[in-house]
């Protein structure tokens, strides 16, 4: 037992980040059902959307699971509205002020942890009076710190300020890298990128079969001056340096954004007009693998690991 899994009432500390258009029910109840923590995405649905997989991940699994609200998101009040009356235990905010949502949820006896991507933020999100901060390195997947500082200069620095539990997220997807992010201070990990080339995931194979093959370096954080994402470098991502180079201002690239681009990369496996979102840490993956083996795997790892650097 340590601050997480008792925070949560899990098994192992080890939670699946909610990802826009790969983390409905089917991938939050099989983490959950594998002894993590899933994370419904609300960032991609319509509030009866959310209400529906809310009310199908019930009945996959008996054990606790959440809803991730991004704030940047429209529909936010019905969103928040939906989480309470469904009863919902467990919320993870993240790209916005975590002030805004937070008492009330807590209000209405919800856990709350909150993303960010420094230390300060960390502090402000402690002070709001979250329950748990996760703070994510430059290396992950989707939406990104501006500053670029990586989870290993993160973790540290957020773990020296910070009194409430910690769970360090970008670039870990292994027990090993767990092992690692744990003995810089963190209490537990949000993986997204791996659970993202799940079977459990609902994007497209196109997308999961992309990720599989992702290389080192074939990622990159691009759109700062929307808001920073990680793509992988396809047709898309090389349209948008050809526009940087015509000193664009913000609404031509929310012009050549558009909308639904990342639905459309995916969701609907367009590999070539479409966005795709993921971390450094794919470059490491071999195999679609279901929740359970990626977790269980993560803890033999682990385990193994933890043996291992006693004889450093
Ligand atoms: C495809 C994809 C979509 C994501 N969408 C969201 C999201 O909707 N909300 C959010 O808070 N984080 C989102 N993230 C971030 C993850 O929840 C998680 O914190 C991050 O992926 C961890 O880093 P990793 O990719 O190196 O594992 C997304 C990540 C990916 C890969």
């Amino acid at each position: 037992m340590n601050k997480i899994t008792q925070l949560f009432n899990i098994q192992y500390p080890i939670i699946q980040g909610g990802m826009i258009w790969n983390s409905g029910y089917k991938l939050a109840s099989a983490v959950s059902n594998a002894g993590g923590l899933g994370l419904i995405g609300a960032g991609s649905m319509y509030p009866e959307v959310l209400r529906e997989h809310i009310q199908k991940c019930k009945l996959a699994t008996d054990k606790p699971f959440g809803v991730n609200v991004p704030m940047l998101y429209p529909n936010i009040e019905e969103i928040i509205t939906i989480i309470i009356e469904e009863g919902v235990k467990i919320v993870f905010t993240s790209a916005g002020n975590p002030t805004t949502w937070t008492s009330l949820l807590k209000q209405n006896g919800i856990t709350v942890v909150h993303v960010v991507s420094s230390s300060k933020f960390a502090l402000k999100a402690q002070e709001a009076g979250v329950d748990a901060v996760v703070a994510e390195g430059f290396e992950a997947g989707g939406h990104n710190g501006r500053e670029e500082t990586t989870t290993l200069t993160l973790i540290p620095m957020v773990k020296k300020q910070l009194s409430i539990p910690l769970i360090a997220a970008g670039g870990i997807a292994t027990g090993r890298g767990m092992l690692a992010a744990m003995v810089l201070g963190a209490d537990g990990v949000q993986l997204g990128s791996r659970f993202a080339a799940s079977i459990e995931s609902s994007a497209h194979e196109n997308f999961k079969n992309t990720i599989i093959n992702c290389k080192e370096g074939e990622t990159q954080v691009t759109l700062k001056e929307l808001a920073p994402v990680r793509l992988i470098k396809n047709k898309f991502y090389n349209d948008i340096q050809e526009l940087y180079k015509t000193n664009p201002s913000i609404e031509d690239l929310k012009s050549l954004l558009g909308r639904a681009r990342a639905k459309k990369g995916m969701f609907e496996g367009d590999l070539v007009e479409g966005e795709l979102e993921i971390g450094q840490i794919s470059g490491l993956f071999e195999e679609i693998k279901s929740a359970k083996d990626i977790i269980d795997d993560m803890i033999r790892e682990f385990d193994i690991a933890k043996n291992e650097i006693k004889n450093l």
